[in-house]
């Protein structure tokens, strides 16, 4: 599966998931959450609360913004996840205001400088780090950097960025950051994880209207305990622990970061070696998800289906780009060789077809 999630999982993964359950209030669940979250802690370099959240990464976002957002957010869009956010934010209520890129293109630092200093009353800026939609990355760590320099919260949506890429929370003053476990550590999806800053807590406390569930000073005060409001994902939390240890005993988290870039730059020298192209401006293009733009005259949706037919599973193009792009996945439980056998497929089904066009 080369797909944009969910994806393939690692077999230990799987086998951890099958373990009998135990009740999440018992003392075998307060063992495995306080050891996963110290484990996420580690990966994203951040002393703050991690939550687990019983919900996939957009319910982790519609938190972000209910507990963050008293009127007013900024968000940078590049995509589709980006208009996303945006929508969550008019959904609950909040005045929204964007920055937006070209598609391809990623929003600059500049490009929130500028808006910052002409907006009034932003309370937090929302980023994406990993756009899926388009396979391109945003500069997160330059992006927080102006936004804290304005004095906001920065909301990061690194649903298809976390545990594929570095990302150092307490360092590049991330307030909120959240993923979902169907994406880069490879576990069935159902569970999003994510830091909190103590001052998105402190923003919380004065929060209206947050509603309850997702709550973050419910959920601090169950982390206390040991636990979770509600009832834990379990199976997907015993999956996360299980990558989370293989991880550690490969070395850590650079072990990780450097098998993603390996992926990714074999997936991308083959592509280039069948003269393709990337959709993304150069230098932004996603360490986890790459967006190829189709050959002239071939449907990237066609090449998605004839991939399919020989048994590989990518992923179609997203909306404006569905039928000129095609994109190529390299997130959870991926082979080198399999990668290899991928390409080999690609070249046939892209000389096929474009002989059809002939
Ligand atoms: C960048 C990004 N944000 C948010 C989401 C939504 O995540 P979920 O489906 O876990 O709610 C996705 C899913 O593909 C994504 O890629």
């Amino acid at each position: 599966m080369f797909t944009a999630g969910p994806v393939a999982c690692y077999p230990e993964v799987l086998k951890a998931m099958g373990m009998q359950m135990v009740s999440h209030r018992s003392a075998e669940y307060k063992g495995l959450h306080v050891a996963t979250v110290a484990l996420l802690q580690k990966l994203l370099e951040t002393q703050n609360e991690v939550f687990l959240f019983s919900s996939t990464g957009s319910g982790f976002m519609e938190a972000s913004v209910r507990n963050c957002v008293h009127k007013k957010m900024l968000v940078c869009v590049s995509g589709a996840f980006g208009e996303r956010f945006a929508e969550v934010g008019v959904s609950n209520g909040k005045q929204v205001e964007t920055v937006e890129s070209t598609l391809g293109e990623p929003v600059t630092p500049d490009m929130l400088d500028e808006k910052l200093s002409k907006t009034k009353g932003v309370e937090a800026v929302c980023i994406t780090h990993n756009e899926t939609s388009i396979g391109l990355i945003n500069p997160l760590q330059k992006l927080a950097e102006v936004a804290k320099s304005h004095g906001k919260l920065v909301l990061v949506d690194a649903v298809s960025s976390m545990g594929g890429t570095r990302i150092d929370v307490d360092r590049w003053g991330l307030d909120v950051c959240f993923s979902s476990s169907q994406k880069c550590f490879g576990v069935p999806p159902g569970l999003s994880m994510g830091s909190v800053s103590a001052e998105a807590l402190k923003k919380s406390e004065t929060a209206q209207n947050k509603g309850w569930y997702f709550d973050f000073k419910v959920w601090e005060k169950h982390q206390k305990k040991k636990g979770t409001p509600v009832t834990s994902v379990i199976p997907q939390i015993s999956g996360l622990y299980t990558i989370l240890q293989i991880i550690e005993s490969k070395g850590g988290k650079q072990w990780f970061f450097d098998l993603y870039a390996q992926r990714n730059s074999r997936i991308r020298e083959g592509v280039r070696k069948l003269g393709l192209t990337m959709f993304p401006r150069a230098g932004f293009e996603s360490p986890t998800v790459n967006c190829v733009n189709s050959p002239e005259g071939v449907d990237g949706v066609a090449v998605y289906e004839a991939m399919r037919n020989l048994r590989f599973e990518l992923a179609k193009g997203y909306g404006s780009v569905q039928n000129s792009t095609f994109r190529i996945g390299n997130m959870g439980y991926i082979e080198m060789e399999t990668i290899d056998d991928m390409l080999k497929s690609l070249e046939y089904v892209i000389n096929k077809l474009a002989m059809g066009t002939q």
